[in-house]
């Protein structure tokens, strides 16, 4: 709780600062957050400095204005800038935002529209035009496992599982692929590997984390590097190779109770022990580039802690290569804005990542340079080393792109995502040697994730939080069920899907559920316990039925982290771990069907890289750590050979799980705890039909003055709001309003002004809207204390049904009604 509180009154006093004027007063580092880099194991950058590329480095950076040198400092986003943008901002390098479409608008178009975006960017760049020196931008994806953000591509496993497989060998295949997928779409540099080391697993980020430790981190990393730039020196576009980015320095997944962005509390041993193994390795493997953290050590904000990226990362670890930032992360240092922060350069910066502040940090960027508030010897070191970056990269080659028709999803990637899946798998329970699935054997396959290609490949896939992809997005791709179904019949068997696990025909010989978690990232998948399904245990009830029925039950669980699932562990007769597997579902099956002979296809190789919690309130659960008692410790999952049974498991979760959710208030039919929802004033309600079901929505008639209202306990929507979230409401307007109608967060001092929006709407008929929580800030909501995320103010005349209330995190098509509202 402390630790919250901390984290939102340093995130208010962020978005609440003013642009600095003068120079920064020096203030000191406290000790505690000050790194003594002759603590630190020594690295040093290999292969990135050499006579000729410093020499050519040199003569470019003579022919440079201060304009230009500064322009290679900031990288913008594509979907705020536009290419000719560049002749008079002549910025260094661009980024395709997770929810950000290549120029054309399609984010499912072909590859060729990203091809063609690249182009429009780099063709300015490179222009030869009086007063500028071509240099070309470099553009940068969140290409985190496999060319994530474009339709077509393979889709390996997220990163908790890879950690499983234990084979760094195919991870350096892994990042192969990856860089040729990626350069062939245009990319020169994925934003990638993540070295985090998560230590609690309620942070939503806890899937990009191969391991609660750092000895596979530190393998991974380097192998990791090594695939996707190749060996250090060497790579280059023009052979499909792309820049490499280890992040988030440092410490990530260190922060109190896993709150993402937050405080890691930690001592300088832990920083280096458990936080830097994969920057190490990284960087000695060449990485091109860091990426700094949103997150604070001991109360100061990584961008701006000096001791951190400047005496440690390029001092003492020798890193040569630039270190980025990250979303607008700059701007969280105290006394910075996102357009305006001369602290976080000085401290170590060498590019900001300011999706569409750069406009304006280019202009304070440069003011600040010129009075001498940022030293132009740091312009200088950060412009050398970005452009050292460029040159190795190949990116000022004639020949610059790397032309590859049909490698996007090749049958050879597929085939080593494939093989990854099958690696990844951890086995926690096979009793009575219920797997393998053998040959002739009639199987049901069910559950919401058996035939949905969308939950298997989670956040960071095709849209920022991966949410709301279908099958149809994923062409050539594979589901669990569609494996599941050829390997059952070439054994023999039958395989049939049943989306509502009703059991059609004769009484199946087993059930296979697939279930799990639905697709999250970053602060939005951050939870407070680890209960699976805390208040609607969905999977739960299907897999009792099933049991009820007498038909043995083997579940495989989709997941970005380790869950309280003892529940539906004692339903299970088999239980697979199958974390995030990406694209290609037959992996699943290439381990849990048997081969016509019976003897198993593949064994299950996988081993925890995370411990498995034995009741919902072990968050942070390490081994190595005092007092250790995991319910599957790290390193366990069995093969085929063990015949180990698992007992009945304790169904007490040991945790208040109507604590866990921040984002959902009301779905068809109920108000989802903590959550009420409530009227006050003149409002008569009722239960109508709505969302499908049968008293799925309320109704609220307003005869007078009154407001409809969720409440709960106090929340911090500073992050949801800082990511542009928005409040959805899907409803329909039975009466059309005759007064005004108003939305607000909380007690807003004066709330949205909705009335045109209401009236708008056509009457008996159900829509939705979704309003920017940044919309209910600028009218004066307090989104760091939230006990109201939703209240809807009404007068005589006006009906209305409200089917659901929740944050929606794809800013599409969101809207802010008309000025505030007088109250
Ligand atoms: C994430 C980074 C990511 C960047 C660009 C940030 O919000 O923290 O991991 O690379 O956005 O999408
Ligand atoms: C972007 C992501 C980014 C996130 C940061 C999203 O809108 O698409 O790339 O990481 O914001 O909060």
């Amino acid at each position: 709780m402390r630790a919250l509180i901390t984290a939102s009154l340093i995130a208010i006093a962020a978005a609440s600062s003013v642009p600095v004027l003068a120079a920064p007063a020096f203030v000191p580092l406290p000790a505690n957050a000050t790194a003594h880099p002759a603590l630190w194991p020594a690295a040093h950058s290999v292969g990135l400095v050499d006579a000729k590329t410093e020499a050519f480095v040199t003569s470019l950076m003579k022919q440079m204005s201060l304009r230009e040198k500064v322009g290679q400092m900031i990288q913008g986003d594509i979907a705020s800038v536009k290419p000719k943008e560049l002749r008079e901002y002549p910025l260094g390098s661009v980024l395709g935002g997770g929810n950000s479409p290549p120029l054309s608008g399609n984010d499912r178009g072909p590859v060729g529209d990203w091809i063609k975006t690249a182009e429009a960017f780099r063709q300015v760049s490179i222009e030869k035009r009086p007063g500028h020196v071509p240099i070309p931008t470099i553009f940068g994806m969140d290409s985190v496992h496999g060319n994530s953000n474009v339709f077509g591509a393979t889709i390996f496993p997220h990163n908790i599982g890879l950690g499983a497989m234990r084979d760094p060998a195919l991870m350096e295949k892994i990042g192969a692929a990856t860089a040729q997928e990626s350069a062939a779409s245009g990319f020169d540099w994925a934003f990638g590997p993540t070295v985090t080391v998560p230590q609690d697993d309620r942070w939503g980020r806890t899937y990009e984390g191969y391991s609660e430790r750092p000895d596979i981190t530190k393998l991974y990393s380097a192998a990791m590097v090594r695939g996707l730039q190749g060996a250090p020196g060497t790579g280059r576009i023009q052979n499909g190779k792309v820049a490499a980015s280890i992040k988030h320095f440092l410490a990530d997944g260190g922060t109190h109770n896993g709150i993402d962005q937050g405080d890691a509390q930690i001592d300088e041993k832990t920083l280096i022990e458990t936080h830097a193994p994969g920057y190490i390795s990284g960087i000695d493997a060449g990485a091109m580039t860091v990426m700094a953290s949103f997150s604070s050590w001991n109360g100061v904000k990584n961008h701006g802690n000096k001791s951190l990226l400047t005496d440690v990362l390029k001092g003492r670890l020798g890193f040569e290569g630039f270190v980025v930032g990250d979303w607008n992360a700059h701007g969280q240092v105290p006394g910075c804005t996102t357009a305006d922060c001369p602290q976080s350069f000085n401290a170590g910066l060498d590019m900001a990542m300011v999706p569409s502040d750069w406009k304006a940090l280019f202009d304070n960027t440069l003011k600040e340079v010129q009075d001498g508030t940022i030293p132009m010897a740091r312009v200088d070191d950060a412009v050398r080393r970005i452009l050292r970056v460029k040159v190795k990269l190949g990116l000022f080659d004639p020949a610059r792109p790397y032309e590859q028709k049909n490698i996007l999803g090749s049958p050879e990637h597929r085939a080593i995502a494939r093989q990854a899946v099958a690696e990844s798998l951890v086995l926690l329970k096979n009793n009575n040697a219920l797997l393998p699935i053998r040959p002739g054997q009639k199987v049901l396959v069910t559950g919401t994730h058996a035939d949905d290609i969308g939950m298997q490949t989670g956040g960071w896939t095709l849209s920022w939080q991966g949410t709301g992809n279908t099958n149809a997005d994923f062409p050539g791709a594979t589901s669990i069920w569609g494996g599941l179904k050829s390997a059952i019949e070439a054994a023999g068997g039958t395989a049939t899907l049943s989306r509502d696990g009703k059991v059609t025909g004769a009484k199946p010989d087993v059930a296979v559920v697939v279930f799990g978690e639905t697709p999250y990232a970053e602060m939005v998948g951050d939870i407070s316990t680890l209960e699976f399904q805390p208040g609607d245990k969905q999977a739960l009830a299907e897999l009792k039925a099933l049991k009820a029925q007498g038909i043995p039950v083997v579940s495989v669980f989709i997941s970005g982290r380790p869950l309280w699932v003892n529940p539906e562990l004692n339903q299970s007769d088999a239980f697979v771990a199958a974390f995030l597997p990406g694209s290609e579902g037959e992996g699943v099956a290439d381990v849990l069907v048997a081969k016509k002979d019976g003897t198993p296809n593949k064994d299950f190789r996988g081993k925890l890289s995370y411990s498995w919690p034995k009741t919902a309130g072990q968050f942070a659960n390490n081994v190595g750590q005092p007092g250790y008692d995991p319910l599957f410790a790290y390193g366990y999952g069995l093969t085929y050979a063990d015949h180990k049974t698992i007992p009945q498991l304790s169904e007490v979760a040991g945790v208040d799980a109507s604590l866990a959710n921040i984002s959902v208030y009301y779905v068809p039919g109920k108000a989802v705890a903590p959550w009420k929802l409530g009227s006050d004033g003149a409002v008569t309600e009722k239960n109508v039909d709505g969302g499908g079901k049968q008293e799925g929505a309320r109704q609220y008639a307003f005869t007078g003055a009154g407001h409809v209202r969720v409440s709960g306990p106090s929340i911090d929507l500073t992050r949801q709001t800082n990511a542009q979230l928005s409040l959805r409401i899907d409803y329909r307007v039975d009466t059309a309003p005759k007064g005004k109608v108003t939305l607000s967060v909380g007690d807003q001092a004066t709330p949205v002004d909705a009335t045109s929006l209401f009236a708008a709407a056509t009457p008996g008929q159900w829509t939705s809207v979704k309003l920017p929580l940044a919309c209910f800030k600028a009218a004066g909501a307090d989104v760091g204390h939230v006990t109201q995320p939703f209240v809807l103010g009404g007068d005589a005349g006006f009906t209305v049904s409200i089917v659901g209330v929740k944050l929606d995190t794809d800013p599409a098509g969101a809207v802010c009604p008309g000025a505030p509202a007088a109250k």
